[in-house]
């Protein structure tokens, strides 16, 4: 095998996308994907590669400090794509210190091992965190994040990345690992776990249930089509500089009502209802606490450095991702059954 891959949360929503694009792509590469299957966590958005000659699966917790020192020893990895962590601002805000083992301790425990087990000999090696744009804060009407921009989380969830983040960076100036780190935006797509607003929505829509928009929907987003975050990840792994952040956008915002209401078109149309019909279900309901008003990338140095730009239009995009959920409903019914009424009661209940 050429290169021996660990991918971190492979079972989950970004995680599957980027592990069915390297095992499909790069054949005689070995690549293990290392997920500890939580709640967001789902071997059903793998069965298509499952198989394949190249791919390994793991199950573990990346907090689990000799787990994964016996994982680096026994597939002497080159490269970690790092993706595992608990990725929801909501759940966030119910339970912080979750977010801190995982996010944090989890990815320091990466990199210690990665530094132990590469320290006589670092080139060639590459460790690679994916990040998020929330570490950057909230922006006014005017303005985009760019790599420069000072760190400003507001979240449980935020300030957990960007705990991680300036790990990552640490390891890099204290003991050179190699490491890259990217801050995406938005994604949407397929197997995204119904608690994040577009497919919660669609989710809602097709059961005929209030589409909960937070505060006055005002709040706006930039949404990159997952697959592309995908590609971009591919490409900053094999060609981005080392020490070095890229921000990954669609040049792509939305606000959030606006967001719903196209969603909700969209949903007539498949669905065959007349149009205004899903749009009856929006439902106004209480804020999320400390909810970041904007976010806008500038993805210009991804794109002038390393050739990358998103491939989709949103409309089509959006499309696509609604013609999935509703040809996987097995998939919908899986993942909704059980603990995710739990949460979902917590979660809107009393709003
Ligand atoms: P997700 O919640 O869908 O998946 C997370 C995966 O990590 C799951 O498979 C889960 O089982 C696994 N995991 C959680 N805790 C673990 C642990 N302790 N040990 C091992 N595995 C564990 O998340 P996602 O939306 O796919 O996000 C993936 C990464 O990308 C995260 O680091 C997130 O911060 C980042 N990101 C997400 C977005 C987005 O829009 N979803 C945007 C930018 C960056
Ligand atoms: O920006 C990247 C981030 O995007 C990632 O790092 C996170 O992992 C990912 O979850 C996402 O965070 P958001 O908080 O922006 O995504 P979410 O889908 O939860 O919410 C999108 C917007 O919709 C946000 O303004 C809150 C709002 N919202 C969300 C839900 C779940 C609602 O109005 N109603 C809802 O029920």
């Amino acid at each position: 095998m050429k290169r021996k891959l660990l991918i971190t949360g492979g079972a989950g929503f970004i995680g599957s996308h980027v592990v069915r694009l390297f095992v499909n792509k790069y054949p005689d590469y070995q690549i293990v994907n290392l997920d500890a299957l939580t709640y967001a966590g789902n071997l059903e958005n793998l069965t298509d590669v499952k198989d394949q000659p190249n791919y390994i699966f793991e199950k573990g917790d990346i907090t689990d400090e000799s787990f994964i020192d016996d994982l680096f020893e026994k597939y002497q990895f080159d490269g970690v794509i790092h993706l595992a962590a608990e990725s929801h601002v909501d759940r966030s805000i119910m339970d912080p210190l979750a977010f801190i083992k995982t996010n944090v301790l989890g990815t320091a425990v990466l990199l210690n091992n990665a530094r132990k087990h590469w320290k006589d000999k670092m080139d060639g090696k590459l460790f690679y965190h994916v990040s998020t744009d929330e570490v950057y804060g909230s922006l006014g009407e005017e303005g985009f994040f760019l790599e420069t921009t000072p760190y400003d989380p507001r979240s449980p969830y935020s300030a957990s990345k960007a705990s991680s983040d300036h790990f990552v960076m640490a390891y890099y100036h204290t003991y050179h690992l190699p490491a890259v780190i990217s801050n995406c935006s938005n994604n949407y797509g397929s197997h995204h776990f119904p608690e994040k607003l577009i497919p919660l929505a669609i989710h809602n829509i097709k059961n005929n249930k209030p589409v909960p928009v937070y505060g006055k929907g005002e709040n706006i987003r930039d949404w990159l089509f997952v697959n592309d975050h995908a590609r971009a990840i591919d490409t900053i792994f094999h060609h981005g500089k080392i020490g070095e952040t890229y921000n990954v956008g669609g040049f792509n915002e939305w606000k959030n009502i606006d967001l719903i209401h196209l969603l909700c078109k969209i949903m007539d149309q498949k669905l065959g209802r007349p149009e205004g019909t899903s749009a009856q279900l929006i439902t106004y309901v209480k804020d999320r606490a400390g909810h970041d008003l904007r976010y806008a990338i500038d993805a210009t140095k991804l794109n002038k450095e390393l050739g990358w730009e998103p491939s989709l239009q949103f409309e089509e995009g959006l499309e696509k991702t609604v013609d999935w959920y509703l040809e996987n409903e097995t998939w919908l019914n899986h993942v909704t059954s059980g603990d995710y009424q739990n949460y979902y009661n917590e979660q809107y209940q009393k709003r």
